[in-house]
């Protein structure tokens, strides 16, 4: 079966980045000039998906307004003939159907999933965690593509894995795997283990491609898990051992955006990928380099 569909996890309360989340949406920090969300309606977009839910923590004016219409300022570009202006505010427009889900209670990344139940409607899809964001080399597919790709050719879901050195692992869902024709099927699964605990130095990363069947192993947890976070981590393990999960290895650059440092190199880069600024930047890091 096809994958038509996406789901952005974006409702974290957004604490590791106060003051300034209280009254920003954490998916509307920008990197560069664009939200972080844009970048992940792009990479969205250029995989061929044109039905998006995004799970947000509450009511969210200013994402919804990124995406819709704004006459005032499209009419005025328009008149004074700005047209690259005009296309950069149109381009935001242009990502297919978006639905805006609420997640009623911080109950972790299952229960913001399970949100999206109805919108998946039975078929498989892509969720997208979004704090996270992807930069493919030109002609190379996505990682987003990638687990697509591999989910059609095999029908099973599939996780991106990335490898992680030293205590880094406890940040991470950790997997061991099973060569399995040429795959990585997926045995054993924990979220965030101590360097100790770890089960191999394979990281789960915040892109997937995933069977509906995942809502059943996430309902079969919250019968028993009636209080806090609910891990998907655990839905995936009961997947990996049930009807299989694979992990899927990628090439893309990704910058984790919920991370203060993480911000800050995506934002380097960013303006370092743009010509109109890049030589200016360049020439200030050299000189900021210089006197640390
Ligand atoms: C989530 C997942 C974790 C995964 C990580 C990737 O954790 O629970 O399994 O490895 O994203 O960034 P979070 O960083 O949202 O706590």
């Amino acid at each position: 079966m096809k994958i038509k569909k996406a789901v952005i996890a974006a409702a974290g309360l957004g604490t590791r980045f106060l003051p300034i989340t209280k009254a920003v949406p954490k998916p509307m920090l920008p990197v560069f000039d664009k939200p972080t969300i844009q970048y992940i309606m792009e990479e969205i977009k250029s995989a061929g998906i044109e039905k998006t839910a995004i799970i947000v923590s509450g009511d969210c004016p200013v994402i919804k307004n990124h995406f819709s219409e704004a006459k005032v300022l499209e009419e005025n570009l328009k008149q004074t003939g700005k047209k690259d202006l005009y296309d950069i505010a149109m381009a935001t427009r242009d990502f297919g159907e978006i639905e805006f889900i609420i997640q009623p209670t911080p109950n972790g990344l299952a229960g913001a999933l399970l949100c999206a139940e109805d919108f998946i409607a039975g078929e498989p899809f892509a969720l997208l965690l979004g704090d996270e964001i992807y930069a493919n080399k030109d002609g190379d597919k996505s990682c987003l593509k990638k687990l697509i790709d591999e989910y059609e050719k095999t029908g099973v879901s599939q996780i991106a894995a990335m490898e992680v050195f030293g205590d880094d692992i406890s940040k991470y869902g950790n997997f061991a795997v099973n060569e399995k024709s040429g795959y990585n099927a997926v045995y054993d699964i924990i979220e965030k283990p101590s360097l100790s605990d770890a089960l191999s130095n394979l990281a789960a990363m915040g892109r997937y491609a995933l069977s509906s069947e995942i809502f059943t192993f996430i309902k079969e947890l919250f019968k028993t898990q009636t209080k806090g976070e609910v891990y998907l981590t655990d839905a995936l393990k009961d997947m990996a051992n049930s009807i299989g999960l694979y992990a899927c290895p990628f090439n893309d650059a990704r910058y984790d955006i919920g991370d203060k440092v993480g911000y800050i190199k995506a934002n380097i880069e960013y303006s370092l990928k743009n010509e109109k600024v890049s030589s200016e930047i360049k020439e200030y890091l050299k000189e900021l380099l210089e006197t640390l």
